[in-house]
């Protein structure tokens, strides 16, 4: 719930500002009083009255507005939020937030405010990906300016590619993670989750019974505490969390080269069951079934993306946690698998089909770290992932 916290919501002048009508009335579902500033450009695309209406509050639009400004200074709307955000944020507004020009109200509060930023931006995917607007994304997060998209799809304009607003639930997660103070505030974080799917031809493929869910968990319960989470997934059974970074992956090579990319962080938490092997050529046409012959498969070693992390002499996170699915002496294989990887912890769980953990609710872990092991009760996959979540800030916290 966002009870007791206020929102600056500016909104841009795009097509998708009709969206910020759904995200003022969620948000005050959720408790949220919703402050609206709308830029000369979004009146072109939603009435005042409709956003008053909605946000049951004051529409500010105008920077020299004597009543305004008898009222309440620009300086201080700019503060009497707990959070700025920007919904749509054009192409027009981040470059003159990374700019620094402050020449008509939403910009001269985005330059007052000292409270955190949050944009979702929107627009046309050439616009989106034009270096201009690329710099000035780079610039503004470097100035600790929070994203929440753009994600990918089609647009009002025709085209396909990313540059389309996050749905509300998804703005809504971002600025429920934006508001939390948690004790992993500000840490990024990395996880891998799902199966990962090598390819035998165009339509066949090898993949395990790995379903996504105990990753799908940690990434929510690091997020539940603040972290910023790089969530990088195979094609996994559950979705993935709101509120994290998605990056959607097939295969091995593809999870290796996202994981590096997504690289600096203070933590990786390596959950994907990733595919031992590939085959090594894959078919550029579908195999076909050809009487008495069947095909031969030749396999070849996926890369170690765990042991890969773990071993960098530069740019490792400060703590890498791998997992380990046993069949039978968990303890002694995950213990040697620590050491062999180069990890620092393994959460080591018992596979064999009695147990019912793989795809199952419940999961029942040891946790091994330089100290011993460690046997958890069997619990739910989602208080694994609390447990864990909390020794991951303990330890980055120092204790
Ligand atoms: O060697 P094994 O597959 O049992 O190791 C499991 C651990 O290593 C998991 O944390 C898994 O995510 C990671 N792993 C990896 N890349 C691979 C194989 C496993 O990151 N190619």
């Amino acid at each position: 719930m966002l009870n007791e916290k206020t929102i600056l919501l500016i909104i841009g002048g795009g097509i998708a500002a009709f969206k910020s009508l759904d995200l003022i009335r969620r948000l005050r579902e959720e408790g949220a009083r919703v402050v609206p500033v709308l830029t000369k450009a979004a009146e072109e695309f939603v009435t005042p009255l409709s956003v008053s209406g909605l946000a049951a509050e004051k529409v500010y639009r105008d920077l020299f507005d004597l009543t305004d400004e008898a009222e309440m200074g620009h300086i201080e709307l700019s503060r009497a939020a707990d959070l700025v955000v920007v919904s749509p944020a054009t192409a027009d507004l981040l470059g003159k937030m990374a700019g620094g020009l402050a020449n008509d109200l939403a910009s001269t509060l985005l330059m007052a405010t000292d409270k955190p930023v949050l944009v979702a931006p929107a627009m046309n995917v050439r616009m989106w990906e034009h270096p201009a607007c690329q710099r000035n994304v780079a610039q503004l997060k470097q100035d600790g300016v929070l994203f929440v998209g753009p994600e990918e799809g089609t647009m009002a304009c025709g085209e396909f590619g990313p540059g389309r607003l996050s749905e509300t639930p998804d703005i809504i997660a971002a600025i429920r993670a934006a508001l939390t103070e948690g004790p992993l505030k500000g840490k990024h974080i990395l996880v891998t989750s799902g199966p990962t799917h090598e390819p035998i031809d165009p339509v066949r493929y090898i993949a395990n019974r790995s379903s996504g869910a105990q990753g799908t968990a940690i990434a929510k319960a690091l997020r539940d505490l603040g972290a910023d989470v790089s969530f990088v997934t195979g094609p996994a059974d559950v979705p993935p969390p709101r509120g994290v970074r998605v990056i959607r992956v097939e295969t091995a090579r593809e999870m290796k080269e996202a994981v590096e990319a997504a690289l600096p962080a203070e933590a990786a938490v390596f959950a994907a069951a990733v595919a031992d092997w590939r085959v090594t050529s894959e078919s550029g046409s579908k195999i076909k079934k050809t009487q008495g012959k069947l095909p031969v498969l030749e396999f070849s070693e996926n890369p170690d993306i765990l042991a890969g992390v773990s071993q960098r002499t530069e740019g490792r996170p400060r703590l890498v946690v791998g997992f380990a699915a046993e069949t039978d002496d968990v303890i002694a294989h995950a213990t040697a698998k620590r050491k062999r990887k180069g990890c620092d912890w393994i959460v080591a769980n018992d596979v064999s089909p009695a147990t019912g953990i793989m795809g199952g609710v419940e999961n029942a872990v040891t946790l091994i770290t330089e100290r011993g092991a460690d046997e958890w009760p069997r619990m739910s996959k989602d208080e694994v992932a609390r447990q864990l979540a909390y020794r991951i800030a303990d330890h980055l916290s120092g204790n």
